[in-house]
């Protein structure tokens, strides 16, 4: 962490940019989500725990390089919760796309507040991204039924990945949604 900001210009900070959608712990005991909502948050619990069940140890199984020797691109990567955890665990270079400014604004956000040089975020939309640029492995995690040409998307994302594109069809959200319906549970925020 940086260590540019007081508490109070970092809870400011969160507050301006509000609502947010992942749980970041920016500093000890303050996060994007204040405690008092965590319960309504639910929902962004069980995301981040079956990306960290699922996601991480299938990157770890499929990727033969070291993590300092591989790029990565998080397609859809919404406020950069993801490209965060993939520069914890040691990636090289690490590139967000999403087509959101008020999801790239709050990733970069985290990106200044974390220190974290190696990770850009664009703001673009995956059909009609363009780059000379070559990545190790492409993920795209809770993105695919979002895209109305998702052949045309693979075609370009097979364009710019040198090895694994790494993608879920977000059923777990169905899950999610069942669970909610049975528990009489409301989501506050999703998209
Ligand atoms: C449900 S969120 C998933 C976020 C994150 N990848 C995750 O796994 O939790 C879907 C994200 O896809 C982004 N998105 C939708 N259409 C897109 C497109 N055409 N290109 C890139 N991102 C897109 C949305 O803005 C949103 O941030």
């Amino acid at each position: 962490m940086t260590g540019y900001m007081s508490k109070e210009e970092i809870l400011k900070q969160i507050h301006a940019l509000a609502p947010w959608y992942f749980l970041v712990e920016l500093t000890p005991g303050i996060f994007t989500i204040p405690r008092e909502q965590w319960a309504t948050h639910w929902h962004t619990i069980i995301t981040q725990d079956y990306m960290t069940r699922i996601l991480f140890p299938l990157i770890d199984m499929l990727n033969k390089k070291s993590p300092s020797d591989t790029t990565i691109m998080d397609i859809g990567c919404n406020e950069g919760w993801l490209s965060l955890i993939f520069q914890r665990m040691g990636f090289k270079r690490i590139v967000g796309i999403d087509p959101n400014e008020a999801n790239i604004k709050k990733a970069e956000f985290l990106k200044k507040h974390f220190g974290l040089n190696n990770v850009e975020f664009i703001l673009g939309d995956i059909n009609n991204f363009k780059t000379t640029d070559k990545f190790d492995i492409a993920v795209m995690f809770g993105v695919i039924n979002h895209i109305h040409n998702p052949v045309g998307i693979l075609q370009n994302i097979h364009s710019f990945t040198n090895d694994y594109l790494i993608l879920d069809l977000t059923l777990f959200v169905k899950i999610i949604l069942r669970r909610q319906k049975r528990s009489g549970l409301t989501l506050t925020y999703h998209r």
